[in-house]
């Protein structure tokens, strides 16, 4: 076990009730549990989620260390970690002092039954970091628990060349964090839905997913018609998370479009005009190759709404995803899905109750899928796309760049404040400025 330092750190800080942020000079956090890792941070997001207490919509009732999206190097490690714990998570017996990573923004410990098959984010260990029990990365210091099973080593990709650790910056890599697999996710919940199949293989449902074997000799698939595969798929919300879910999507469906041969129009949407303008610039600068050769519009809601209608000749959209996180966006997105369509919500959702009736949700068949991403098993594929689409996630403060820019913990406060109000894009936090 080693120890790490002693004495007082700066940490960005929110006190009930709400919108009361303060920087303030705390404890650093020590080893508590054998399992426990001290980072140092170099870099620490502000997250659409951090918004939700600082507004004093998660009924949090004590003051706490904020954030949940951190990136910084390892200073000590409790005595699970040595190299005999082969038997546990990798990290257990690979980490080491020195060694870069980037924690996902909730605790997994990598051996549960979830953790096993990817839900990681249900982890029966799971915390989220910058609630009252666990202080979060706006800080100089973070203790994370479990870290065996939570932390990816970034020292260890560059070590097997899947990281260049010199071309790829801190600031980017840190959206593999929070942002950029829960933009993945939002979009993989709508494409691997079993709704969408049938416009995906062109077989009619049922026989567009798995059904008994008994059922299907004798029966044939109904192949369907080219104006049946046009799928629409509807964005709503475009701040950061937006970005990420918009462009995952785009990758994916330009890979879709090419071995399924379908077509298929995206509507992004926003009232934000300056969020709108940003997802214009990034599409601009994607290449053809990454963005397909399917239809792309943004759009305010009113515009959105007639969008979906004229891109689905008046079906309404296959799926939506919802990348908000208030009724106002849930209300819309029920509008804009076609029956049997689906709606993934990626968006905390703090406003009871959810605002459609049981009777409207069986007018239209509609499936959601709600919640957390489970960003440790999404790291492979939101490390790929990170890594590809360097032009959106690669520098700072460019019209392109989804990170607008870094600051120090004398801009938290009024970054809180420009944040909520969507004056400003995707902010970081340097705690050393
Ligand atoms: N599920 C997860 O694991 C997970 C992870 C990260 C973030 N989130 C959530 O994702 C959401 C978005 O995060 P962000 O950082 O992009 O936040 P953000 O607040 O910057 O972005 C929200 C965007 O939604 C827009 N908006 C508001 N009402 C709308 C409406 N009715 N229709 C369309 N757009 C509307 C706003 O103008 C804003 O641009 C938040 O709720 C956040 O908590 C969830
Ligand atoms: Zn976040
Ligand atoms: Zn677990």
């Amino acid at each position: 076990m080693s120890i790490p330092p002693s004495g007082t750190q700066r940490a960005v800080r929110w006190y009930p009730p709400a919108y009361d942020i303060r920087v303030e000079t705390v404890p650093i956090p020590q080893i508590l549990e054998p399992d426990d890792a001290i980072v140092m941070i170099k870099l620490a997001g502000l997250c659409g989620s951090d918004l939700h207490i600082y507004r004093g919509h998660e009924d949090v009732d004590a003051d706490l260390t904020c954030g949940h999206e951190l990136i910084g190097e390892v200073v000590a490690l409790g005595a699970s970690f040595h190299p005999g714990a082969t038997d546990r998570p990798e990290l257990y017996s690979t980490l080491r002092v020195g060694d870069k990573v980037v924690s996902p923004f909730t605790v997994s410990c990598g051996e549960c039954h979830f953790c096993r098959i990817g839900f990681t984010c249900r982890c029966i260990h799971s915390t989220l970091f910058g609630i009252p029990k666990l202080p979060g990365g706006q800080a100089q210091y973070t203790r994370i628990p479990k870290a065996g099973g939570t932390l990816f080593s970034l020292s260890a990709l560059a070590a097997q060349g899947k990281v260049d650790a010199t071309s790829v910056s801190d600031s980017s890599l840190l959206l593999l964090a929070d942002i950029l697999p829960t933009g993945i996710f939002a979009a993989l919940q709508a494409l691997q839905h079993p709704k969408i199949l049938p416009v995906l293989t062109g077989r009619a449902y049922p026989t567009s997913g798995f059904i008994p074997d008994s059922a299907i000799s004798g029966q044939g698939a109904t192949t369907l018609q080219r104006a049946d595969r046009v799928l629409t798929i509807a964005v709503v919300g475009l701040g950061p998370v937006g970005v990420c879910a918009t462009v995952s999507l785009l990758d994916m469906l330009a890979t879709i479009g090419v071995q399924q041969g379908l077509e298929y129009n995206v509507v992004a949407i926003d009232p934000n005009e300056s969020r709108r303008r940003k997802v214009e610039a990034v599409y601009a600068a994607i290449d053809t190759t990454s963005k397909g050769s399917g239809s792309f519009t943004v759009a305010s809601i009113d515009e959105g709404k007639q969008m979906v209608q004229k891109n689905s000749n008046g079906a309404g959209a296959n799926a939506v995803l919802e990348v908000v996180g208030n009724n106002s966006a849930l209300k819309l997105a029920y509008e804009l899905v076609r029956p049997f369509g689906l709606i993934s919500s990626v968006g905390v959702h703090q406003e009871p109750p959810i605002p459609f009736t049981g009777r409207e949700v069986y007018d239209k068949n509609v499936s959601f899928d709600f919640g957390r991403c489970p960003v440790r098993a999404m790291f492979p594929l939101a490390l790929e796309i990170l890594l590809k689409r360097q032009d959106v996630f690669g520098a700072v403060g460019e019209e392109a760049s989804l990170v607008e820019k870094i600051v120090g913990f004398d801009e938290a406060k009024e970054s809180y404040e420009l944040f909520d109000k969507g004056e400003c894009g995707k902010v970081l936090f340097n705690p050393w400025l």
